[in-house]
C-alpha cells in the first residue's frame, strides 16, 4: 500500500476530463523539473536525496543523536521556517501526544527556541532548563538568521553557566552552511560538531538534510524508513509513471485548475491533531514558493474535528473562494472502544463497542459531503497510517508536487525573495550598522 489521491470531488468546478487536459502541461513541468531546466534550478538538491543518503551519513546521524539522548533530558531544536518545520511536523506526527508530561520518557523531550521572538516564551524556557539536563541542535542554512540567533545566544549562556567547555561543546550540535554564515564560524572556532546543508536545498525543502533527520533521530525515530519512504515515492512520481497514476501531478494539475476557477484559498484538513505541524510544514512550503509575483494560492489549514466548532461555519457557508485538501489517515495506532452505559442518558449506545476512530472516519465522510455540498471542491490525500515510512512518502510527494505547481504557475517555486522586507524594517528600526540610511528613511513613516 502507498499513499493514494482521491479528485473525484472536485467537480463540478474542476471535472476529470478537465485534469486529463493539463496532462501535456503538467508531465512537461515534471520533465524540466527532473531535468533540472527550469527556474531555480540551482536548488533543486532535494528532489535526489532519498537515493542519494547513504548508510554511513544516517550512521553518522545516528551516532550523534545517541549522544545527545545518552546525555540529554531535554534537547532544543533552534530553528525558524525550513530549519524548524520539517522536523517539527514528523517529530509532533508519531510522537505520544503526551509524552512531554511523562516522566518515564525514554528519549529526550524535544523541545523548539529560535521559532519566535517571544521574551516571555524565551525566559519560560530557559526557567524551565536552568535545572535540567539539555543538549542544543542549532539550525541556520544561512547562520544569520536573528530569531534562532537570538535564542542560541542565550540557550548557549546557560549551558555554559553549568557545564563546562568541554562538557558545553559535547551538548551542541550546529546544522549549517559547509563554509559560509556566523554559525559555521563559531561552530568551527568552539569544535561543536556539525552537519551542512547542501547549498543546493533550499529551507523549506530540507527535511530530509541534517536539519529534519537529526531532531527525528534524538526523538528515537527511524530516519532510514523516513527515507525509504520519500525513496518509494521518488519512484511513484517519476517521469517515467503515467499522469493519472502519478500523485503528484495529479494534485498539480487540480489544484491549478481550481485556482484558475476562483479557488483562491486552499485550506489543509486534517482529523489527527497530530498531523498539525505537517499542515505548517506544507503551508510554508506551498506559501513561499508560490505566493510571488501577485499571484499564488494561500495555504490555510485547519483540524478537524476541533475546527468543525469553530471554522466550520466559514467553509461550508461563507466566501466560495476556497477548497480543501484532506490528509486522511487509514488507520488509528491504538485502539478505545465505546464503552455502553447502562443509563443512556448522553445517548450514545448506539454506538457503543464501535472504535472512536470509527465515529472519526464517518465525522470525515459526513463532513466531506457536507462541504462538497456546500461548494467546496475537495482533495483526498489518504496514508494508510502514522509511521515513518507514510510519513517519508507523504513528505516528498508534497515537495515533488510543489515544484510540479510552481512551475505550472509560472512562477521560480525555489526563492524567497519576499521575506526580505520585513528583516530590512527590523534591522533599520533596531539600527543595525550598515543600516543608517534604512533607520533614517523609516523613521521618517512613524
Ligand atoms: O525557506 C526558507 O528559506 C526560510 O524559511 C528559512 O528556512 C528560514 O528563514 C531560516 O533560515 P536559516 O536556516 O538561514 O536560518
Amino acid at each position: 500500500k502507498n499513499l493514494s489521491i482521491d479528485v473525484s470531488q472536485v467537480a463540478p468546478e474542476v471535472t476529470q476530463d478537465m485534469i486529463n487536459k493539463e496532462q501535456d502541461n503538467v508531465l512537461k513541468q515534471l520533465q524540466t523539473l527532473t531535468e533540472k531546466s527550469g527556474k531555480g534550478n540551482d536548488f533543486l538538491g532535494w528532489l535526489d536525496l532519498p537515493d542519494n543518503i547513504d548508510q554511513d551519513h544516517l550512521m553518522s546521524i545516528e551516532k550523534t543523536a545517541a549522544r545527545l539522548r545518552g546525555k540529554a533530558d531535554y534537547v532544543v531544536v533552534v530553528g525558524i521556517g525550513g530549519s524548524y518545520l520539517g522536523a517539527r511536523a514528523v517529530i509532533d506526527a508519531l510522537n505520544d501526544s503526551f509524552d512531554h508530561l511523562k516522566g518515564d520518557r525514554k528519549n529526550p523531550a524535544i523541545l523548539y527556541a529560535g521559532q519566535n521572538i517571544g521574551e516571555d516564551y524565551t525566559y519560560e524556557l530557559l526557567d524551565l532548563l536552568k535545572d535540567k539536563s539539555f543538549g542544543i541542535i542549532v539550525i541556520s542554512k544561512s547562520g544569520t538568521t536573528t530569531e534562532p540567533a537570538i535564542a542560541f545566544r542565550v540557550l548557549k549562556e546557560l549551558l555554559e553557566t553549568k557545564y563546562d567547555k568541554d562538557e558545553v561543546k559535547d551538548r551542541i550540535v550546529a546544522v549549517t552552511d559547509a563554509e559560509k554564515g556566523a554559525l559555521r564560524t563559531l561552530a568551527d572556532q568552539e569544535g561543536y560538531e556539525t552537519y551542512v546543508i547542501p547549498d543546493d536545498v533550499g529551507g523549506r525543502f530540507s527535511v530530509l538534510t541534517p536539519v529534519g533527520l537529526l531532531p527525528i533521530a534524538v526523538s528515537g525515530y527511524s530516519i532510514s524508513e523516513l527515507v525509504r519512504g520519500a525513496k518509494e515515492m521518488k519512484s511513484l512520481t517519476g517521469t517515467d509513471v503515467p499522469f493519472d497514476k502519478n500523485p503528484a501531478t495529479i494534485y498539480a494539475a487540480a489544484r491549478n485548475l481550481l485556482y484558475q476557477k476562483g479557488k483562491k484559498i486552499e485550506i489543509m484538513v486534517n482529523y489527527q491533531p497530530k498531523l498539525h505541524y505537517v499542515s505548517e510544514w506544507w503551508k510554508q512550503l506551498y506559501g513561499e514558493s508560490e505566493g510571488k509575483e501577485n499571484k499564488g494560492i494561500f495555504p490555510a489549514a485547519v483540524d478537524f474535528t476541533t475546527d468543525l466548532h469553530s471554522m466550520g461555519q466559514w467553509i461550508q457557508d461563507g466566501e466560495r473562494s476556497i477548497f480543501e485538501t484532506v490528509v486522511s489517515v487509514g488507520a488509528a495506532r491504538h485502539r478505545v472502544l465505546i464503552p455502553r452505559d447502562e443509563g443512556d442518558l448522553d445517548k450514545l449506545n448506539y454506538i457503543a463497542g464501535k472504535r472512536i476512530d470509527e465515529v472519526n472516519k464517518m465525522a470525515e465522510l459526513g463532513t466531506r459531503i457536507a462541504h462538497t455540498d456546500g461548494g467546496v471542491p475537495n482533495i483526498k490525500i489518504e496514508i494508510p497510517e502514522l509511521n515513518e515510512f507514510y510519513l517519508g512518502q507523504l513528505l516528498y510527494f508534497f515537495e515533488k508536487a510543489c515544484g510540479i505547481s510552481g512551475y505550472v504557475l509560472g512562477v521560480n517555486p525555489f526563492d524567497q525573495p519576499g521575506v526580505e522586507a520585513y528583516k530590512k524594517n527590523m534591522f533599520a528600526l533596531l539600527g543595525k550598522p550598515g543600516f543608517e540610511e534604512a533607520t533614517e528613511e523609516i523613521k521618517k513613516r512613524l
